[in-house]
């Protein structure tokens, strides 16, 4: 999968230009979107109990406004409707800040959580994840004039780093360089404070970065912040109670990849035309 991140850059220029503007724009947390998805799955899931998803959408390609301002799509928009055609539920798709989402699925304000979130085992405490969908990496965001050259100058120096709250990007810049860390609840925001020069790097995820340097005239630091060899798994979050909707939604997820659904997603997103 990374190799798609490589090879995506250009693909995701676009879409990266769509989220940084909602991102910056868009106030409102609270954004139901039910006409559009409603629209698209009535033909197959017609009556269908509805399946509320929460995501951060400002998360190009994963989950972003579209043109209109007011459309929420992407990768996991895409793969979350696809999973409700063949489990027969009709998706609605709730944008909201990221910090907010595990905690919405554990108290059953959402049914599920797909926002390219990790799977990490603290997460685990609080809410199941389906088996994982996608291979990431956290990235380092510099100015292309930026004396930092990696990792190990984060840790030594005295950068600073802005981050969206409560990411692994979050939890990792926040441990290794404490107290030089700027949260914020959307990533439009914490690329505005790069760009207006108030940190010094965005730590966050590979694609994502991509999307943001080819957009915004930055540049992507070849090392991964953390160890070469750290990968991301992303993970759809469910309820604990919830588990037969988790065996509904992995049958739906191994379906998905066994009859090539995923490999279409993937060059729908990741690829270069
Ligand atoms: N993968 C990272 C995490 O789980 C970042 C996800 C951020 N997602 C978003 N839609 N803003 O912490």
């Amino acid at each position: 999968m990374k190799k798609f991140l490589a090879m995506a850059v250009a693909a995701v220029m676009v879409l990266g230009v769509a989220a940084c503007s909602s991102g910056t724009t868009e106030e409102t947390q609270e954004t139901e979107q039910t006409e559009e998805t409603e629209g698209e799955t009535t033909e197959e899931t017609e009556g269908g109990e509805v399946l509320l998803m929460g995501c951060s959408a400002d998360f190009a390609p994963f989950e972003y406004y579209a043109d209109d301002a007011v459309t929420i799509t992407g990768y996991d928009i895409d793969m979350m409707q696809e999973v409700c055609n063949r489990i027969g539920r009709t998706l609605q798709v709730q944008d909201m800040n990221f910090d907010a989402i595990v905690a919405g699925v554990q108290t059953g304000k959402l049914d599920v959580g797909a926002s390219g979130i990790t799977i990490t085992e603290e997460r685990q405490a609080s809410v199941n994840f389906s088996e994982p969908y996608f291979v990431a990496a956290q990235s380092i965001l510099v100015p292309k004039d930026s004396p930092i050259t990696g990792y190990q100058d984060l840790i030594d120096g005295d950068y600073t780093a802005s981050v969206q709250l409560a990411t692994t990007g979050d939890i990792m810049a926040s441990e290794k360089m404490p107290g030089r860390v700027s949260q914020f609840e959307k990533y439009g925001d914490a690329l505005a404070a790069l760009m207006a020069g108030k940190v010094d790097c965005m730590v966050l995820d590979t694609g994502v970065a991509n999307a943001y340097a080819e957009a915004n005239d930055l540049k992507v630091l070849d090392e991964n912040f953390g160890n070469p060899e750290d990968k991301e798994y992303y993970g759809i979050a469910v309820a604990k109670e919830n588990t037969e909707l988790l065996d509904q939604i992995n049958a739906a997820l191994a379906d998905m990849e066994a009859d090539g659904f995923f490999e279409e997603l993937d060059a729908k997103y990741f690829s270069e035309s």
